[in-house]
């Protein structure tokens, strides 16, 4: 049988889906020696060793079973209190549910809500997991752009409001945003809740950026905006706050009637996260402040670093972000996004985000992530300079 014909077998939508355009491009520079990469959305730490201790303890003293299919009771008290003491805001163990990461949070809550031809409006840029995400339930994302207007990321809500219909079933909504920084205030946030609400449409909001903020000391949220019983649902990580990306954690605050629905969900997938490193979990967030602090401090220098330098190169239109970890910026007269950096890689050794990943509204940008080191993040200013700094004609390489 021909590779053509088994593919031909599989569900279309599954068949289909399309490689995001960062794999595209990170494909093109794997393992390209002396490459710097800037392209992912992780920082260049491992996780410090307290957290890792933890779970290496926990594993050696036995917490090697099944475990609960919402997360041990343990680590759910402990995000109950994190809700409080980051938002200020009150839950129950009823309503937090730790799955494996953001990504299985989001996927869950498509698995709930999706069925085939329901609408999804989605606040875009964003990240382009979110959009197969939808796709792959038989959803269809309708875009709503936030723009770049007079330096500043702006979501123009009534036009959000003007696109939903019959089958809207839910609003995703990811502040502080990626790729972008944009992040949504408390007022706006009110007003779409209150749009939901009396629309009977979902607010599902990706808030894994949370804590990486740089004029306050956390991102509004949601859970502040909302009532007990609106339907709103939000994902959260231990990714990016406590450089965590490869431990695969994350969670889920919900009305508590869907614990034992997200439950079955995580029973016939995940099976649930390993109990060993919930407990490194608990550890960040019981101890894990200083962490986050000076990750938060860090990002801070690379933004500055990078938006220092790119704010004076001519041909780019860009917004110093007040959170989350990356430059979003379009080159003047690049068309092709993924073409230009791979062409970047090609010839500076540097690997980009294409900003058309992250949906329609992104074609025309590249993105950067600058969660490194002063010393990369320079070097790598260094070797996009003569491509990008420069005053010459982009199309040429576009
Ligand atoms: C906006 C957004 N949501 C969710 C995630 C998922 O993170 P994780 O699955 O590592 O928790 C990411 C990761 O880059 C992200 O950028």
């Amino acid at each position: 049988m021909t590779q053509r014909a088994i593919l031909d077998d599989l569900r279309h939508d599954v068949a289909e889906l399309e490689e995001t355009g960062i794999v595209k491009v990170a494909v093109h520079g794997w393992g390209k020696p002396g490459l710097i990469p800037m392209w992912f959305g992780e920082g260049d730490q491992p996780t410090p060793a307290f957290i890792c201790d933890a779970a290496a303890e926990a594993m050696r003293r036995g917490e090697t079973f099944y475990t609960d299919q919402l997360g041990i009771l343990p680590l759910r008290e402990s995000l109950v209190r994190y809700t409080k003491r980051t938002f200020g805001v009150d839950v129950t163990t009823s309503e937090v549910a730790l799955v494996t990461a953001g990504m299985s949070a989001l996927y869950l809550a498509m698995d709930m809500l999706i069925e085939p031809g329901d609408e999804v409006i989605a606040v875009g840029p964003v990240w382009p997991n979110i959009y197969s995400t939808v796709e792959v339930h038989g959803g269809v994302v309708r875009h709503a752009s936030i723009d770049l207007v007079d330096g500043e990321w702006m979501l123009d809500l009534d036009a959000l409001f003007a696109m939903a219909s019959e089958r809207t079933k839910a609003i995703f909504v990811n502040s502080p945003g990626n790729p972008t920084g944009w992040m949504m205030e408390s007022d706006e946030q009110r007003a779409l809740m209150d749009f939901a609400r009396a629309r009977g449409i979902w607010v599902i909001a990706d808030e894994v950026y949370h804590q990486l903020v740089f004029d306050r000391d956390v991102a509004p949220s949601f859970l502040q905006v909302a009532r007990r019983d609106d339907r709103l649902l939000v994902v959260n990580s231990f990714s990016k706050s406590w450089l965590m990306t490869g431990w695969r954690m994350g969670w889920l605050t919900h009305p508590p009637e869907l614990g034992p629905v997200i439950a079955k969900l995580v029973q016939i997938t995940t099976s649930g996260v390993p109990a060993f490193l919930q407990r490194a979990a608990i550890t960040a967030l019981e101890d894990g402040d200083e962490v986050t602090k000076a990750l938060r401090a860090r990002c801070k220098i690379g933004r500055d670093l990078v938006f220092d330098r790119l704010e004076s190169w001519p041909k780019l239109r860009l917004a110093r972000p007040k959170a989350a970890f990356y430059a979003f910026f379009a080159v003047e007269g690049m068309t092709d996004s993924v073409a230009f950096a791979k062409k970047i890689i090609d010839d500076a050794n540097v690997g980009l985000a294409p900003g058309s990943a992250f949906g329609p509204a992104g074609e025309g940008y590249l993105r950067l992530c600058f969660a490194a080191s002063a010393e990369t993040i320079s070097r790598g200013l260094d070797a996009l300079e003569p491509i990008l700094g420069t005053g010459a004609d982009q199309r040429r390489i576009a």
